[in-house]
């Protein structure tokens, strides 16, 4: 009755979360499966960014509820922010629920199964569904990795929730107050990471370059944000480090100048523009303009020409015309991202721009999300065509998914980069000289 199953959706703060919950898990003899169908435990980590999130969560959790009334599963529980942001609601939809779970109180998921698990089995009361819903004072929600399981890639948790009051985001809902975790014990974990064998870190928060503002700091001009990535850079064994997601808002000079100066800061950075046009950005309470945010990828192209971009953008936020769009168009343009998430618009109830409504049309969110498709695989691609004869240095996995013999693993811009390999690259930094190109992966040899 201990092979728990922990499907993930929405972003790596929950991929990272799901991780911390499996290995806190495994250190109490559980045993963490790939599929529901080995499962005697199901929890489903969720996601509340976009309606589509949670729709497919709930359709998730609506099947799992009829396997569990055939006896087919012991126990459902659904974690994350959609716990977080309407668990009561949750509860009164899928009633067979064991555990409702929200964004701070991961850490009690172990001794809430064992409790709950002990109670199918008559050893105990049933403990309540829902761990309660409130924040604790001073939470972290910074549960460690236990046992020594070797990751090549780790995400580290600096910060969690958020401050800013983007009109469309329900973020600052599910996550709570912004809070920053203490330099020191991010560097340990780090350090820890490394000893395991980890090569490669990314940094995790809604806005990293906002880290501990509040609680430390700036040292001779550096923010803290810039503090911790070099106290991070100085740890032996890591290799690379990359961060998501900065805001164009207080991201300075020292920042940019990471770029030249930290060589482990890998030349790859997700910049969030969501819109061109400065009447929709300030719709959206985003407080910068597009002149600022390119201004801002100009000096990161002066500190290292290599730098790659990558970015999000919503398309039809209420009020968005032609011309606002055109200028989303001219931007992305001028950028020539070489990674995008492009979603539509999406309302969400208790936020800023709820009464606002949705006044675009379906058909145009998709046209345009379209011609930014097309913007993005034509930028992407010839990236990547350009990358034809160079040697990457690449960062292997593990096996590709596909052929035989073939491993997978990413260059310092995050590209994918298949090539004949073995057993032994793995975890390994191995240049590889690529002479193949699709719009997503690059193909090559070891050199
Ligand atoms: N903190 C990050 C974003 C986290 S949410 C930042 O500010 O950069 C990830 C992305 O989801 C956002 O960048 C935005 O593009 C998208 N998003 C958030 N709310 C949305 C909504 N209501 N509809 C559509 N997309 C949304
Ligand atoms: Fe949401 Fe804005 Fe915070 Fe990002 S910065 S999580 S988009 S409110
Ligand atoms: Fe991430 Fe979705 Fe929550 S984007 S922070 S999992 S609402």
């Amino acid at each position: 009755m201990n092979r728990v199953y922990i499907k993930t959706y929405g972003c790596q703060m929950n991929e990272r979360d799901s991780e911390a919950v499996a290995s806190m898990l495994r250190g109490r003899g559980y045993s963490i499966v790939d599929s529901e169908v080995d499962a005697d435990v199901v929890l489903l980590n969720t996601c509340s960014v976009r309606d589509q999130a949670e729709q497919k969560a709930i359709g998730k959790a609506g099947r799992l509820q009829r396997d569990k009334r055939r006896n087919k599963l012991q126990l459902l529980g659904v974690m994350g922010c959609m716990a977080q942001n309407r668990g009561r609601d949750l509860l009164a939809s899928l009633p067979d629920l064991d555990l409702v779970v929200g964004t701070q109180k991961f850490h009690q998921v172990p001794d809430h199964l064992d409790n709950l698990l002990a109670s199918l089995k008559g050893l105990g009361p049933r403990p309540s569904t829902i761990i309660d819903l409130e924040a604790e004072a001073g939470s972290q929600n910074t549960i460690r990795g236990h046992g020594a399981e070797r990751k090549v890639t780790a995400f580290v948790s600096i910060m969690q929730g958020c401050n800013m009051k983007c009109a469309y985001c329900i973020v600052p809902k599910t996550r709570g107050e912004e809070r920053a975790r203490p330099m020191e014990d991010i560097v340990e974990e780090v350090r820890e990471l490394a000893a395991n064998g980890t090569k490669e870190i990314t940094l995790l928060g809604q806005i990293v370059n906002h880290y501990g503002k509040r609680e430390f700091p700036t040292v001779g001009g550096k923010s803290p944000f810039v503090q911790l990535l070099e106290k991070v850079h100085a740890v032996d064994g890591i290799e690379r480090i990359r961060f998501t997601s900065p805001h164009p808002v207080g991201f300075r000079q020292d920042l940019v100048e990471a770029y030249r100066d930290l060589p482990k800061l890998c030349e790859y950075i997700h910049f969030p523009m969501q819109s061109g046009s400065d009447r929709i950005l300030r719709a959206m309470r985003r407080p910068y303009s597009r002149e600022k945010f390119l201004r801002i990828v100009e000096a990161l192209r002066q500190a290292n020409p290599a730098m790659y971009f990558s970015t999000d953008v919503i398309v039809g936020f209420p009020g968005e015309t032609d011309e606002d769009f055109a200028q989303t168009v001219t931007l992305f343009d001028e950028v020539k991202f070489d990674m995008a998430f492009i979603f539509k618009y999406s309302v969400r109830s208790g936020t800023e721009a709820e009464e606002m409504g949705d006044t675009i049309a379906k058909e145009i969110k998709e046209a345009r999300n379209q011609v930014l498709l097309e913007r993005l695989e034509q930028w992407s691609t010839a990236r990547n065509e350009a990358l034809i004869g160079t040697v990457q240095e690449v960062l292997v996995e593990g096996p590709a998914r596909k052929g035989e013999g073939m491993f997978m693993g990413k260059n310092r811009g995050n590209r994918k980069v298949l090539f004949p390999g073995n057993a032994r690259q793995v975890g390994e930094l191995v240049p590889v000289r690529i002479d193949r190109a699709t719009t997503t992966v690059l193909l090559g040899e070891s050199v």
